[in-house]
This record gives structure tokens, sequence and C-alpha cells, in this order.
């Protein structure tokens, strides 16, 4: 890379415990906003632990509500500026809060990778509905690695061993994984407008797990709409479509790695060595000791 290229990056941020999980400046600059974020009762939250399929969701569920009434958005407002990232907070980006704040659309689609401990009271005081994606850890690992690579102002993802063994560790931003997804999991037997979703399902089965969704949004789109939304949230066209890719979003490296990468389930078997493997395996079955909770690593 030339220095001029190198110039147009921000540095990467570090780590710290932030009431114990791992968080960097950017996500916790705006924190007294995020907690006093006033949500509307028919606003809808995404909740997913870094690249669980944050996106594929936030994209169907932009289709299904505006896909029909505000074509225009689908060829000039990334998926990003769609569907704000709330904790999210880079100069000169607006940060998430104000992005959500100002937009004008009901409902509202907002994101968040935040543990269930932190999300704002008002999404809990208004009943909010949300879907958690979750996916299984070793191709979640593979993927947050690539993430960590081409984002330039995340932590220095370092080497590929050292970074497994830090996500273990939960030393990565958001923290555990292990904890994330059992959080959720606990959540959605207190709280019923919780509908949690596996990245694995979604690969197996788009259509039944987009009818899934529509249900719990009381939602009957047409069988010629279904057919739309399942062809244009395809990996292949939305690797595509610029509006989809991130291909415009500031202090992205696409040389590095490109943001729709693989979009698979068992990609980790392209990374992990045996030895890593085993080691995983051994310290998976002491952390997720819920037999309730199963995750695939192939399908
Ligand atoms: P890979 O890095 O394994 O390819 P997030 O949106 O939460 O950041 O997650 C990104 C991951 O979801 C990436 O995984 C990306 O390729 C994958 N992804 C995004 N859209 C997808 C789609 N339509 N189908 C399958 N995977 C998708």
């Amino acid at each position: 890379m030339c220095f001029l290229q190198q110039m147009e990056f921000p540095p990467r941020q570090e780590l710290f415990d932030f009431h114990g999980v791992s968080m960097t400046q950017y996500v916790t600059s705006t924190w007294e906003r995020v907690q006093t974020f006033k949500a509307r009762p028919d606003d809808i939250l995404i909740v997913t632990y870094p690249k669980a399929g944050t996106t594929w969701v936030s994209y169907i569920l932009d289709l299904l509500y505006f896909g029909q009434t505000s074509p225009e958005r689908l060829t000039s407002i990334p998926i990003y500026d769609r569907v704000p990232f709330l904790e999210f907070s880079h100069l000169p980006m607006h940060s998430g809060v104000e992005q959500a704040e100002n937009l004008s659309i009901s409902p509202r689609i907002i994101k968040t990778h935040l543990p269930v401990q932190f999300i704002p009271k008002s999404f809990w005081e208004q009943n909010c509905k949300i879907f958690y994606v979750a996916r299984n850890a070793k191709d979640n690992v593979v993927s947050y690695f690539h993430f960590d690579r081409m984002l330039m102002i995340q932590p220095d993802p370092g080497d590929w061993n050292s970074y497994l063994k830090r996500f273990m560790e939960g030393k990565v931003l958001f923290g555990s994984w292990y904890d994330h997804v059992n959080g959720w999991w606990k959540k959605k037997q207190t709280y019923s407008n919780l509908h949690y979703m596996f990245y694995e399902d979604m690969t197996e089965d788009t259509e039944g797990e987009i009818d899934k969704l529509c249900s719990f949004l009381g939602l009957s789109p047409s069988v010629e709409e279904k057919k739309q939304i399942r062809g244009e949230v395809h990996f292949d066209s939305m690797k595509k479509n610029n509006m989809a890719n991130y291909s415009s979003f500031p202090t992205m490296d696409f040389k590095i790695s490109k943001f729709m990468r693989k979009g698979k389930v068992g990609d980790w078997k392209n990374h992990f060595t045996v030895a890593q493997n085993e080691e995983f395996d051994e310290d998976y079955k002491n952390k997720m000791k819920d037999p309730t909770l199963q995750f695939r690593t192939e399908i």
C-alpha cells in the first residue's frame, strides 16, 4: 500500500475494559446518549454479535417495510444509513444516535451489537420488537478476524492464532461471544418480543426464515414480493449491490478483504488447524453449558 492510501485511514483504536466488556472509544464515546435514547413502540431493533448476519437481516427488514413504498431508497441510500448503528460514533460520520433520531421513516430499524445488559432501557419499556441473530462461534470468529483486518478503526487483529485465543478470552470488540449469545438466549425466556434467529438456518432455508420473521412482525407480503426479496438478499446479489456491500463506507480497506466476504457456513474449516479446533472445542464445552442453545458448524 502506498503512503497516501495509508494516510486515508485513521489510526486503529485500542480495546479497554468497559463495565466488564471489551470496548473501543468509537462505541463508548456517546454512551450517555445511547443509554438515554428514546425508543418508540414501533422501533425494530436488530441485535447481533458482530459478523453474525446483521446486514443480511437489516436488508430483509428494510425491503419488507420500504421496498414497495420507497423503491428509490434501494438505489440511493446505503444500508448503513438506512439502519443506523446505535452506539457507533466516529467523526466525520454522524453518530448512530443522531442518525436514528433523524430518521423520518416508520418503523425505524436500528441495529446494535450491545450485550443484553447494555440495551437502553426505553427499548424494554416500549416493548419494542427485537431480532437477535446468532452465528456459530467458529464461523463467527473467522468472519470477525477478516473484518478486523479490513476495518481500519478496529483494534489490530494480529495473526490468526493470537486472534483466536483473544476471541476465546472475550478480548475483542463487544467482548465474549459466549456471554453475548447466552445472555440474549436467556432474555428470550422473559421477553416475548424477541425473535432469536440463527445464521445457519437463514443459509439453509432463507424463505422459511423470512416467513417466520414476517409472522413475528405480523406482515403478510405477497408471494411475488417475497420472491423478489429472496432474490435481492441472496449473497451474490448483495455482494454486487453497492447499497448493501459497504463499498462506500469510509475506513474499510477492500484490498485486504471484502465486507461481503464468503457468506458460508463451514468456512472455519479453512482456517482452524486440528490443534486449534481441539482446544476450541474443549473450551467451548466449558463455556456453553445450556443444552437448549445449540449451534450448527456445518449444514
Ligand atoms: P463472512 O465474513 O463469513 O463472509 P454482519 O453483517 O453482521 O457484519 O455479518 C457479515 C457476515 O455476513 C459476512 O460473513 C458476510 O459475508 C455475511 N453475509 C452478509 N450478507 C449475506 C447474505 N445475503 N447471505 C449470506 N451471508 C451474508
